[in-house]
């Protein structure tokens, strides 16, 4: 048996985690849970989103499966799912969007992964408040160092981008492509701007590809790979971006493919993987028992294929494949006429397929 840390989070979190937990089940995996709180929840009952329990949990488990969790604005306190990237060294956040049949898209063909680096950039958090002391001083060294003007009233956000950062998700980039067959890697940058951030990712990526000369790649500015997506999405395969880009990325690729509810995602690390669907709380339809559980369900077959359990991971594939392929459910966010499928009508059906 492997234990499971299973983080519900909140929003719709309970609502699409409860409907893959019944799923995996059904299919008799040899998995256990240990069910704990993280996000709203947890402010609640421990004073604090991500109470020292549960990160430990994950570090004995080395794997957790986790709803969404909502980042409370203004409140002080830190972003779950940065602080999870950051203490876990989740350095790999990896985003497969492929259509399927019976979701309604604008496109024949979509089969690509977004593979994000997960723990710098803009998003490491070195951030000076406008009017700060900090960024009065920051402003002043710049000026006298270097000649820099920065105005009196911006605020400032660091971007750092090193060479060990790079070299680790473009290795993880190129060795996913090669486990998983794919035929190209498309590396994403704005070189020609940030020179010495972007720069450095894209000079420190050309000397990793030389160590995988039989592979396909490609360095494309980030705006041109944008434009690529919303036109020809079928020549787009692995794609590998730093962090806000690949932020930004991977949502447009979950709208090539019918939406965030069937977008899942894993962020990895050496030691440990969490487990997470790409959307959010989405406070606007929760508690109404419509959202849209494959995104949790397929991140859920990504865990289980993690795990070796290549057969389990093959049925429930197999199962989402063949409901959706059937029709007969149709989620909120597939629009359409007519009262959406329920969150547990959703599940029922995968787990009737899955048993059948
Ligand atoms: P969101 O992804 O929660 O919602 C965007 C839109 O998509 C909403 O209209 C929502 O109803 C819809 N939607 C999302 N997932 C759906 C599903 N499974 N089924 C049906 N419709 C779905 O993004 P938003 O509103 O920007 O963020 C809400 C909160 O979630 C914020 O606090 C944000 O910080 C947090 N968040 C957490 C993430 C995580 O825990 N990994 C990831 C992204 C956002």
């Amino acid at each position: 048996m492997t234990t499971i840390t299973l983080i519900e989070g909140d929003g719709i979190g309970p609502e699409v985690a409860q409907a893959t937990r019944c799923v995996v089940d059904a299919l008799g995996a040899p998995i256990e849970w240990e069910v704990l709180e993280a996000g709203l929840p947890a402010i609640e009952a421990h004073g604090t989103p991500l109470p020292a329990h549960v990160l430990e949990s994950i570090r004995r488990n080395k794997i957790a499966l986790k709803g969404p969790v909502t980042t409370p604005v203004g409140t002080g306190f830190r972003s779950v799912n940065v602080t999870l990237r950051q203490e876990l060294e989740l350095f790999a956040s990896v985003r497969p969007c492929r259509l399927f049949d019976g979701v309604p898209s604008r496109f024949d063909v979509v089969d690509l992964v977004v593979v994000r680096e997960n723990t710098e950039d803009l998003y490491e958090g070195v951030e000076f408040e406008m009017g700060s002391k900090e960024a009065t001083k920051l402003r002043g060294y710049l000026d006298y160092m270097h000649g820099f003007k920065i105005r009196r009233d911006a605020g400032i956000s660091l971007k750092p981008i090193s060479v060990t950062a790079t070299n680790a998700i473009v290795h993880f980039a190129f060795d996913y492509a090669k486990r998983h067959r794919r035929r190209k890697v498309t590396l994403g940058h704005k070189a020609n701007i940030m020179r010495f951030s972007d720069g450095l990712w894209l000079d420190t990526a050309l000397e990793v590809e030389k160590g995988y000369r039989d592979a396909g790649f490609e360095a494309v500015q980030v705006d041109e790979l944008a434009m690529v997506l919303a036109w020809h999405p079928e020549e787009l395969d692995v794609i590998v971006l730093p962090n806000l880009y690949g932020d930004i990325i991977s949502d447009l690729c979950a709208g090539l493919i019918g939406g965030l509810g069937f977008a899942p995602g894993m962020n990895l690390g050496n030691e440990h993987a969490v487990f997470e669907p790409t959307h959010g709380s989405a406070p606007d339809i929760a508690g109404r028992g419509i959202a849209n559980p494959i995104a949790m369900i397929l991140s859920a077959e990504l865990m289980l294929d993690h795990l070796g359990l290549t057969a389990e991971a093959t049925r429930l594939g197999r199962a989402v494949r063949a409901v959706l392929g059937s029709g007969k459910i149709r989620t909120a966010d597939m629009k359409g006429e007519g009262e959406p499928s329920t969150t547990s009508e959703v599940a029922d059906a995968l787990v009737a397929a899955v048993e059948g």
